[in-house]
């Protein structure tokens, strides 16, 4: 199986976890579209759900789909999210915002119950890092704040290239919120708890990457079948 049928196999088992009438955070990316694009289907055959979309993407996909939207200002909790994710570690953190939408994705999976992340099974890590981290910053004083985040890096003992993200064009990529992410290219993470409240703590971040014990569930699809990895 080609890894975009791992992705759909992987999306396919989280839909189990869906009952009547839950809320749903719905995630951004490839695999998160899988199970939009599922969770659809079982909705033309008469499920009844609402879903709080994570970037403008997927509202646009779930829509499309005929699932009922909501927003986080008419409801209070959220049932379940499921999402994708860059990186995931043996403690269920994560490296999440490859594709930009990491500040929505955050709010949506601390508002939830339970968070399933879905993946292919090369998303799963030793030490979360190889893949580059997140940090969604206001475009005012870009240099200052990039500043401190070498600084908050170095007093956790990392260090690496902080690359402005840009588009295929050249410009600065701009998130859905307004900003612009700092992709910091570091190798890895010793301790990816420690760097996640450094980066919370810098005036002129948004958001990073860095999605520290808000997963219950991981489901990687791999060349043998599936694997549930869940919270102890
Ligand atoms: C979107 O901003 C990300 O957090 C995605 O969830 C993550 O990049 C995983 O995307 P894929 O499923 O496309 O690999």
């Amino acid at each position: 199986m080609d890894l975009d049928g791992r992705k759909r196999q992987a999306a396919a088992r989280a839909l189990d976890e869906v009952r009547d009438g839950m809320k749903l955070g719905l995630g951004t990316g490839s695999t998160a579209k899988h199970f939009v694009d599922l969770l659809g289907e079982r909705v033309r055959r008469g499920l009844t759900v609402v879903g709080v979309p994570t970037s403008e993407a997927t509202r646009a996909q779930a829509a499309q789909c005929g699932i009922a939207l909501t927003t986080l200002d008419e409801i209070d909790r959220l049932d379940l999210t499921v999402d994708g994710a860059d990186e995931a570690d043996h403690a269920l953190d994560l490296i999440k915002g490859g594709g930009g939408a990491l500040l929505r994705e955050k709010i949506v999976a601390a508002a939830s119950d339970r968070m399933i992340v879905i993946a292919d099974d090369s998303k799963w890590v030793e030490r979360l890092g190889r893949f580059p981290l997140p940090v969604e910053v206001v475009p005012f004083g870009l240099a200052a704040t990039r500043r401190a985040v070498e600084a908050a890096m170095a007093g956790c003992g990392v260090a690496g290239e902080l690359r402005l993200r840009r588009t295929a064009a050249g410009h600065a990529f701009v998130t859905d919120g307004g900003h612009w992410i700092i992709d910091a290219h570091l190798g890895a993470i010793p301790d990816a708890p420690r760097l996640s409240a450094a980066l919370a703590a810098i005036p002129g971040v948004v958001e990073h990457g860095l999605f520290i014990g808000l997963a219950s569930t991981v489901v990687l699809a791999g060349a043998d079948g599936i694997r549930v990895i869940e919270r102890p």
